[in-house]
């Protein structure tokens, strides 16, 4: 896999989500394990856009959220089922767009910089995998385009953990 992959800068949201679904989807059909298509993925999504202060999986353990594979500034290690955002992604299996963290009850500010935030759950056929979440230093920074083309890809990634060829992790 080539790393000089660039998304132009020009193009519009759902433009950049429709070139990176072409990448994605060519290395996650690569025979690698799941942390190094997490660790590609998280920094596919960082370099194309400029918005994102921080994209990072949270694994679960079976028993809360594990920091996983991410881009960005050192972030808080584990998080509890049912608590801040990621938390309640992995509870309800919803993705949550927050608009303004701070408005977020129980919001957990691993950057006290971040004022908006979305948390993609990842969902195999045995249940919880892990969630994917991405934080920006504007607000609002996410919305339903954001929502719709980060869901399929989780969707396609989901595959590589439960499908027929099940990777390992690493
Ligand atoms: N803000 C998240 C915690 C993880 S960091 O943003 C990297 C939350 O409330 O779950």
């Amino acid at each position: 896999m080539s790393s000089d992959i660039q998304i132009p800068e020009n193009l519009s949201d759902e433009e950049k989500y429709i070139e990176l679904n072409k990448t994605a989807s060519v290395f996650f059909a690569e025979a690698d394990p799941l942390i190094t298509q997490m660790s590609n993925f998280a920094a596919l999504l960082k370099q194309s856009f400029e918005k994102i202060s921080w994209v990072g999986f949270y694994l679960y353990n079976g028993e809360r959220l594990i920091l996983g594979p991410f881009q960005g500034k050192v972030a808080c290690t584990a998080i509890a089922l049912g608590k801040g955002v990621c938390g309640t992604a992995a509870v309800t299996k919803e993705t949550q767009v927050v608009p303004n963290v701070h408005e977020f009850p129980g919001h957990i500010a691993c950057d006290s910089g971040s004022n908006s935030e979305i948390v993609i759950p990842i969902l195999t056929g045995t249940g919880l995998f892990g969630v994917l979440d991405l934080d920006s230093y504007k607000f609002n920074a996410f919305d339903d385009t954001d929502k719709k083309y980060l869901e399929e890809l989780m969707r396609q990634f989901a595959e590589l953990v439960s499908g027929s060829d099940t990777r390992k992790l690493y």
